[in-house]
């Protein structure tokens, strides 16, 4: 009896100390750079972190960096608050393991066309909104505060989508100027959600959402190296955001892991009876989630296509090299690639003018944003036609004058009822099914794989998903990633793939420039 007892006592401090040193192990390897979310949390559930000390960490960070680039449009005054409540929750939840989400505690930016009932504006980038007063709260917004994450800021984007001006650089807006790619200070961030992708590139936030309607999560998480998500259109409510296209448009999470891409993804999915799409995709939401997709096995088994054509045709460049070997990796874990597909009509697909894409989204630009803008109070502008006047009269807005407004004024001019609208739409339509779908179908494929992010187009055309996971670094030491498309609904295809991958490549790597040492003075 006693022998058992001091046998089972002595099993339990050995237990005791052994959880101590895994404790402190894992204490002294959190860092705050590359800070995955299950990292953070960790680091809470031992009392090594507050939510409140990786915000400051951020705010930090944005202070430092954002002047340079330019990524950040305003920070939320509550932010810290917000943060304190997440910690305070956590403390009166400590025992009831698992009572809190993955998101409580985590500081998100979101793209600056997504609205917000708070103190910050939703401004797609331009002057003309300031003041601006939302009815509430976006649809992902409200999922995002209610499994309490931080909502650290407002995030940078080619002002209204890149519809300003075709001629405009992206990643500009009036409102922020310029945002740079922290890979390379002459280096194209990409759009339109640069600001999400940089500054989750740059450590000055765990996550972000952007939004997409053509490539606009794909190539800025691309060009920044971290990882983006373009869900099927319908899976996460557009209600609350500044629309462009409903047949077109995604909001979706931009991180520096997949895994952080799907802790943000399960979060914000789901029905919403104020965008009809979500109805339709509801469907696609697995019990349980998408968490359970993350597999390091995930590409056993898969088939992959892989489109070169003109995606990757420059041959003994490094990226192509780098490419070569990560198609080895693919069959090395099980997938069968069938190798150089041609997408049909791939060149008219690439050419927005050609394709009817450019017709249809200013139309589509117009009809939404003028209903968009009619929902607000206190807006200094309630229509297109008003926002294109505000920007002829503010010429002396700091560099306001500096990018014409051509996409808007043609915009003005295009009415969603147009015979050449429709036709658009049917021709894209068309153009998808005989491209991409029969691809997808006729070759059985799991998913699609490019190389970089101008392959993006091709499911945008058809409202599919899309996930690019960092590939490497040219010469100069420009990112580029690998692109994964699927059909309507393949999420938990495309996360099995890219986490696969990901953890087989662990390509990303944080951009130098930028490393500093803000945690030693919490932990030192
Ligand atoms: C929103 O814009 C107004 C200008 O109209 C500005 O005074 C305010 O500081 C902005 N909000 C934040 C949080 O930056």
């Amino acid at each position: 009896m006693t022998s058992l007892f001091s046998l089972s006592l002595l099993l339990s401090v050995a237990l005791l100390s052994l959880s101590f040193l895994t404790t402190t192990i894992s204490a002294s390897q959190f860092t705050f750079h590359e800070a995955t979310i299950e990292s953070i949390h960790l680091a809470f559930a031992q009392s090594r972190l507050t939510s409140r000390q990786l915000v400051d960490f951020y705010l930090d960070q944005i202070q430092t960096l954002n002047p340079s680039l330019r990524c950040v449009l305003e920070v939320n005054p509550d932010a810290l608050d917000q943060a304190d409540e997440a910690d305070r929750l956590r403390a009166a939840a400590a025992g009831g393991n698992g009572a809190l989400g993955d998101l409580h505690g985590i500081p998100v930016l979101l793209k600056d066309s997504i609205g917000t009932d708070d103190k910050m504006n939703t401004s797609a980038g331009s002057y003309a909104l300031l003041g601006a007063r939302v009815a509430r709260d976006a649809f992902v917004v409200e999922r995002l505060r209610s499994a309490g994450a931080v909502i650290l800021g407002k995030a940078s984007m080619s002002e209204w989508y890149s519809l300003r001006s075709w001629e405009m650089p992206r990643g500009w807006c009036a409102r922020g100027g310029q945002g740079l790619n922290p890979y390379m200070k002459s280096g194209n961030p990409c759009g339109s959600s640069s600001g999400s992708a940089i500054a989750v590139a740059a450590n000055m936030v765990t996550v972000s959402l952007g939004t997409e309607t053509d490539s606009s999560i794909i190539c800025p998480a691309d060009y920044n190296s971290v990882v983006g998500f373009k869900p099927t259109v319908g899976l996460t409510s557009r209600a609350g955001v500044i629309l462009v296209s409903p047949r077109q448009d995604s909001i979706g999470p931009i991180s520096r892991t997949v895994s952080d891409a799907v802790h943000v993804l399960d979060a914000i999915v789901g029905f919403d009876p104020r965008d009809e799409a979500t109805g339709e995709a509801a469907e696609f939401i697995p019990m349980g989630g998408f968490k359970q997709f993350l597999r390091e096995d995930g590409l056993n088994g898969k088939r992959l296509g892989i489109v070169r054509h003109p995606f990757s045709d420059f041959k003994g460049s490094t990226a192509a090299s780098i490419f070569d070997q990560h198609l080895a990796t693919f069959r090395n874990n099980g997938a069968t690639l069938v190798d150089n597909l041609e997408i049909k009509n791939i060149d008219i697909i690439l050419n927005p003018f050609q394709s009817g894409e450019m017709a249809l989204l200013r139309a589509q630009f117009k009809h939404n944003l003028n209903e968009y803008l009619g929902g607000l109070s206190n807006s200094p502008v309630k229509s297109l036609a008003e926002v294109i006047a505000f920007n002829s009269d503010n010429p002396d807005l700091e560099s306001m004058e500096e990018y014409n407004q051509d996409g808007l004024i043609a915009a003005e001019k295009t009415n969603i009822l147009d015979e050449e609208v429709v036709k658009a739409e049917h021709m894209m339509k068309k153009l998808s099914e005989e491209g991409f779908e029969k691809l997808m179908k006729e070759n059985k494929l799991d998913a699609m794989v490019t190389l970089g992010a101008n392959a993006a187009t091709i499911p945008a055309f058809g409202g599919y998903p899309a996930l690019t996971v960092p590939a490497g670094y040219d010469d100069n030491g420009m990112p580029f990633g690998i692109c994964f498309g699927g059909l309507k609904g393949s999420e938990a295809k495309l996360i099995e793939i890219a986490y696969s991958f990901e953890q087989a490549t662990r390509m990303r790597k944080p951009p130098l420039s930028f490393s500093t040492e803000f945690h030693y003075q919490y932990y030192q």
